[in-house]
C-alpha cells in the first residue's frame, strides 16, 4: 500500500470519501496525530487496530464535532453526571479532554475492547471537525503510531510509523499542544485524572474532588513501556556516568540552563530555550523521534519540572524510557539492555 499525504479542502473531500467507504485516515488534532475510522463501522475499527498492530484489548478514544452528540455514543447513568460533563465541556471542549463514561449500547463493543465504559473527546482541530460534520458520524481514532511508540506530531510522522498500513494522511500542520489528551474517569463527583495531559489537575479542581495515581498504572493500555523510541532512553540522575564511555550519546534537555552540553554529546535536542514547558511538550515527541534517528546508542533525557503540563511530560518520559530500565521493547540490535 502507497500511503498520500494530502492538503485543505481537497484532502478533506478525499478523507472523508475514504472513510465513508470503511477506510482509515491520518487525521491531525490539536493534541497528536490520529488514525481514524468510523466509529460504527466494525470493519473500519478492526482496520485502525490492524494498521497499528494494536491489541484488540485495548480501547479507542471516540471523537464528536461537538458535544451535543455525546448520547449518540454516551448512556449517562444520572442527571448529576450529564450536569458535570455539560460543566466540563462548557469549560474545556473543544479542547485535549477526554472523559470516560458509560458507553452507549450502540456503539459497537470493538471500540471500547468490550468495557462499558467509552472515552469521549471533542477536538478542537478545524480540519479534523470540518470531517466530522461532513461524515456525520463520530470517528474512533487512537494516535497514529504502530502500537507503544513515539506518538506523531505532524503528517511526515505519521507517514514515518504507518507508510505501510495506511493510505492517506491529512497533513494539517504540527500539533499545537504535541501530547495527547488528559483522560479522566468520572465516577460521581470524583475526577481521576487516568492520563495526564494538556487540561492540568489545577484546571479540574473547580469540577470536582480530582484524584490521580501516583504511579504508572496498568489500566489497559496506560501500559508501562509506551511512546518507546528504539533506541536506549534513561532518565538523568545521579549514575548518569556509569554509561560505557564509548557510547554514542543524544541528549534531550530541557532548557539552556543545562550546564553538560560540552561537545561530548552526538546529538543534542533542546526542549525549550526559555524553559517554556507549554513549548516543551510541543517539541518533546518530534525531539525525541529525532534522536531516535539519529546515529547514537544511548538517548539521555533532563527530567522537566513536574508542574502543569510537566506532570504529563515526565509521565510520557518513564513510559518511554521504561523499557530501556526493564530491559524490554528494545529494537536496536547493539542494544546492551535487552
Ligand atoms: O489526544 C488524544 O487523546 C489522541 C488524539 C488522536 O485524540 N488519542 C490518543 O489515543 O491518545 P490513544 O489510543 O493513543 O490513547 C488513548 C488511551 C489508551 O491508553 C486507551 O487504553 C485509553 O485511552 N482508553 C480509551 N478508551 C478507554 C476506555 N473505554 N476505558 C479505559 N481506557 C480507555
Ligand atoms: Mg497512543
Amino acid at each position: 500500500m502507497s500511503v498520500r499525504i494530502v492538503y485543505g479542502e481537497e484532502g478533506v473531500c478525499d478523507a472523508v470519501e475514504l472513510l465513508r467507504h470503511g477506510g482509515v485516515v491520518g487525521l491531525p488534532t490539536e493534541t497528536v496525530y490520529g488514525l481514524a475510522g468510523n466509529a460504527f463501522d466494525p470493519l473500519a475499527i478492526a482496520r485502525i487496530f490492524e494498521a497499528k498492530g494494536r491489541p484488540l484489548t485495548d480501547p479507542l478514544i471516540v471523537h464528536l464535532p461537538a458535544v451535543s452528540w455525546i448520547e449518540q455514543v454516551v448512556q449517562f447513568s444520572s442527571l448529576g453526571q450529564r450536569a458535570i460533563v455539560g460543566k466540563l465541556a462548557e469549560a474545556f471542549w473543544p479542547g485535549p479532554l477526554t472523559l470516560l463514561l458509560p458507553k452507549h449500547p450502540d456503539l459497537p463493543e470493538l471500540v471500547t475492547a468490550g468495557s462499558d465504559r467509552v472515552a469521549v473527546r471533542v477536538t478542537a482541530h478545524p480540519l479534523f471537525q470540518k470531517i466530522l460534520h461532513r461524515l456525520g458520524s463520530p470517528l474512533a481514532a487512537p494516535s497514529a503510531n504502530r502500537f507503544g511508540r513515539i506518538s506523531p506530531t505532524s503528517a511526515s510522522d505519521v507517514c514515518l510509523e504507518l507508510s505501510e498500513s495506511i493510505e492517506l494522511i491529512l497533513d494539517g500542520g504540527p500539533c499545537e499542544h504535541g501530547l495527547e489528551s488528559t483522560i479522566v474517569s468520572i465516577l460521581g463527583d470524583h475526577l481521576e485524572i487516568l492520563r495526564p495531559g494538556p487540561i492540568t489537575e489545577d484546571q479540574l479542581k473547580e469540577y470536582g474532588h480530582v484524584s490521580r495515581p501516583g504511579t504508572i498504572v496498568n489500566t489497559p493500555g496506560s501500559l508501562p513501556g509506551h511512546y518507546a523510541p528504539k533506541k536506549r532512553l534513561r532518565i538523568i540522575d545521579s549514575d548518569i556516568l556509569s554509561l560505557p564511555p564509548e557510547d554514542r550519546v543524544g541528549l534531550m534537555i530541557f532548557n539552556t540552563s543545562f550546564q553538560e552540553i560540552h561537545g561530548q554529546y552526538a546529538a543534542v535536542e533542546i526542549l525549550s530555550s526559555s524553559g517554556d514547558l507549554k513549548q516543551a511538550a510541543a517539541n518533546f515527541y518530534g525531539a525525541l523521534r529525532r534522536l531516535d534517528q539519529s546515529n547514537v546508542d544511548w538517548i539521555l533525557a533532563q527530567p522537566v519540572p513536574e508542574k502543569g503540563i510537566g506532570v504529563a511530560i515526565m509521565d510520557r518520559l518513564r513510559r518511554a524510557s521504561y523499557g530501556s530500565l526493564h530491559g524490554k521493547g528494545h529494537q536496536d540490535s547493539n542494544s546492551l539492555v535487552r
